[in-house]
């Protein structure tokens, strides 16, 4: 992280501030088709991400491109409806800065979402698997580059990158909501032309269970910044790679996601709705 980056996050948080005053506790990222949640803010300020100085801007489709800021299960939260992905051209830095924001905001508690590809043969399009723990293949850190001491350390440690006992209750809480809460290994590619029937094989033979193209440089940041973090893929399409591999379509991705999403929602609920909330 070079000085310009730390001006681009202070530049964002004075333009955050320009809008609200809120100092969200709960950070929460909304991957491909799961941008509803955002509906469920209440007292929300909506900012466009052009209206954040230092953002880079977002161009995925099924991604909106604004940070929402309000009340969620009882808890101040902030959402990002649209992230940033490597194979929109964003640099690593870009792609994680949103990150060191929240954090500059308040946040103490990350939840990644993201839409993936199956991996694991048991998996179904639709269901929902907690992240246990990630395989960065995008041959790419968002640390690369001096590091800015002020935000942690040089070397992070990542052996609990998915912080076990968030990953517990949130076990339960699916229990609770009566959502098959699947769990596993996401890899991170950088796309944007989906894997090989090969590749999909490989990456199953290394132990992933899941595969996409975002979440890991945010992951890293968080690391770097110790916070803990939550992550759930929504699986949107059989990717085995076996002879039985359908053509991948984004209109399949959508769809499932918007299914797995829906769980996603009421595990979240489960899990963070303070008692009387
Ligand atoms: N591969 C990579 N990214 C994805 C996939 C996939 O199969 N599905 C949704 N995002």
């Amino acid at each position: 992280m070079d000085a310009s980056l730390r001006n681009r996050i202070d530049a964002a948080v004075q333009s955050i501030r320009g809008f609200t005053g809120a100092a969200p506790e709960l950070g929460i990222v909304l991957g491909s088709g799961l941008g509803f949640l955002a509906d469920e803010v209440g007292q929300a300020v909506e900012i466009p991400y052009g209206a954040i100085g230092g953002f880079p801007q977002s161009t995925a489709p099924g991604h909106a491109g604004r940070l929402i800021v309000g009340s969620l299960f009882g808890r101040t939260a902030a959402l990002m409806q649209g992230r940033f992905h490597l194979y929109e051209g964003h640099s690593p830095a870009n792609v994680a800065l949103p990150i060191y924001v929240l954090a500059a905001l308040g946040m103490r508690e990350l939840v990644v979402t993201n839409a993936a590809g199956g991996l694991n043969g048991d998996f179904d399009a639709g269901d929902v698997m907690m992240i246990t723990d990630h395989m960065n293949f995008t041959g790419s850190n968002p640390l690369i580059g001096p590091n800015e001491e002020s935000m942690g350390p040089r070397f992070p440690d990542m052996s609990r990158a998915y912080a076990p006992d968030l990953a517990r209750r949130a076990h339960e809480a699916a229990r609770r909501a009566s959502v098959d809460l699947r769990a596993g290994i996401y890899a991170a590619v950088a796309g944007p032309a989906l894997e090989t029937s090969a590749e999909r094989r490989f990456f199953r033979m290394a132990g992933a269970d899941a595969i996409g193209m975002s979440t890991v440089h945010e992951v890293i940041a968080a690391a770097h910044l110790g916070i803990p973090v939550l992550g759930l893929s929504a699986i949107t399409n059989k990717a085995t790679g076996g002879p039985d591999q359908q053509p991948d379509t984004i209109e399949e991705v959508l769809e499932n996601a918007g299914i797995a999403g829906a769980k996603i929602g009421r595990i979240l609920a489960a899990l963070f709705q303070k008692a009387g909330a």
